[in-house]
């Protein structure tokens, strides 16, 4: 087999066979294809596409291509979530406790990322203690005993995925549908995922802005979990506001918290309890949306999901105090009000401009060499559809640097009040498997 006529093949439209995708991508990852074959072949489906059989092949040469983990040894169906990524999104500090407090077993690896906040784990260590530095077998231990446990991703897991995304990233072939979609759905599966919920974003914070193209993306990644056996749902959400009200680290557990006891944003509170709703569905701990949305909202308002994070924060060595005291999060030394200059109604708040701020602020990472600051970031105190009165204080921003000016500035510009205002709908469109 030569990559030359694998290029030449795409590059004339044709489907390409397992042992060719295999082929590219051991070879890719031994070292022994260059980069410019490489480059040529992504540049090649960038304009051509996949086949849904394609794209199966090449999340599963991506799995294979390292270490993989094993968690036959927990009982029942273990379900992963994934969000395509947006702007004040806490949805897995939420979820993870709350579906593990209706019984279903959450094992889940998490990274740090570049964005505009941290990833998980960066959130997860505003409290005190809280460490992820576990062995496997610990990890297993306590997801078996406790059903809940998250650890740090692993270095060695998709090896191809790491090496293909730095080449796409300089080759402007990232926003590839069939290789976002293996590349996302072989770290799930790499992970041990036996079914998987996605969270696809679409908005001005998402990485997918236009509504058509994140249908495509969530349509080619649940028929590739078709395709390898791992049972997927994706629902398609808006990110055209940040979720919730809070942006940053710490601001953002603080919200988390008072979500799992019940007294969350609307919108964070409805986004939880849907995709928590299709995990409970996936693992078979109910056989009906609605009936894992009843099991759900009780343990939101009956203590019992609160509980569950406070367990787990625990058992990972973390200080569970900040959970009744929120004022032990890390907190930035400086607060601005930033008020309405006109009154009216809240037009739009624009996802990623206010992401950017944040991170402006330290919130987030622009390299990964970037350390986080915890405390800092943004609270808005409206929606989109909200009304105001001039002087109404419309967000306040948390920064360790005094006046922040230019941060302050992009948030002023960037929440628009007008005379009326259309909200978009939170849930855009639900892509379920097929029994
Ligand atoms: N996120 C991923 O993990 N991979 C992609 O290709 C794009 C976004």
């Amino acid at each position: 087999m030569r990559m030359y006529e694998l290029i030449e093949k795409k590059r004339e439209g044709h489907v390409l066979t397992e042992e060719e995708i295999q082929f590219f991508i051991k070879g890719y990852t031994r070292g022994e294809i260059p980069d410019y074959q490489a480059s040529a072949l992504l540049m090649a489906i960038y304009f051509q596409g996949m086949t849904t059989e394609e794209s199966a092949y090449l999340t599963m040469a991506i799995v294979n291509s390292g270490e993989t983990i094993d968690l036959s040894m927990i009982d029942g169906i273990k379900v992963d979530k994934h969000s395509s990524g947006g702007v004040g999104d806490s949805v897995t500090l939420i979820l993870a406790p709350l579906v593990a407090s209706c019984g279903v077993k959450v094992a889940k690896m998490s990274g740090r990322g570049l964005g505009h906040t941290g990833g998980t784990l960066d959130k997860l260590e505003s409290f005190t203690g809280f460490h992820v530095e576990i062995d496997n077998q610990t990890f297993v231990n306590l997801v078996k005993e406790y059903h809940l446990a998250v650890i740090g991703q692993s270095d060695n897991l998709v090896p191809a995925d790491k090496l293909l995304y730095s080449l796409r990233d300089v080759t402007a072939t990232v926003n590839a549908i069939p290789l976002i979609a293996s590349s996302i759905m072989s770290k799930k599966i790499a992970s041990g995922a036996d079914a998987i919920v996605l969270d696809i974003k679409t908005g001005a914070g998402a990485f997918m802005k236009s509504e058509q193209d994140a249908i495509t993306l969530a349509e080619t990644m649940v028929a590739i979990g078709e395709q390898v056996g791992r049972k997927t749902t994706a629902i398609i959400s808006s990110m055209d506001e940040p979720l919730g009200f809070a942006i940053g680290n710490a601001l953002e557990v603080k919200e988390a918290v008072q979500t799992l006891k019940g007294e969350g944003p609307q919108d964070l509170t409805e986004l939880v309890l849907e995709l928590a709703s299709q995990m409970l569905v996936l693992a078979e701990r109910t056989d009906s949306s609605i009936e894992a949305r009843k099991l759900l909202e009780n343990n939101l308002y009956n203590g019992a999901a609160i509980q569950s994070l406070k367990n787990f924060i625990e058992h990972q060595g973390g200080s569970s105090a900040e959970i009744d005291d929120l004022n032990l999060l890390p907190q930035a030394r400086f607060t601005y009000d930033i008020t309405a200059q006109e009154s009216g109604v809240i037009k739009q708040i624009t996802a990623d401009e206010i992401g950017r701020a944040a991170m402006l602020l330290g919130a987030g990472r622009a390299t990964k060499d970037d350390t986080i600051d915890l405390g800092v970031g943004l609270v808005l105190h409206q929606k989109v559809g909200d009304h105001v009165q001039t002087g109404d204080i419309i967000c306040t921003v948390h920064s360790n640097e005094k006046n922040p000016a230019s941060v302050l500035d992009i948030v002023q510009k960037n929440i628009i009040i007008g005379k009326h205002a259309t909200p978009s709908k939170l849930i855009r469109k639900m892509i379920q498997h097929t029994d």
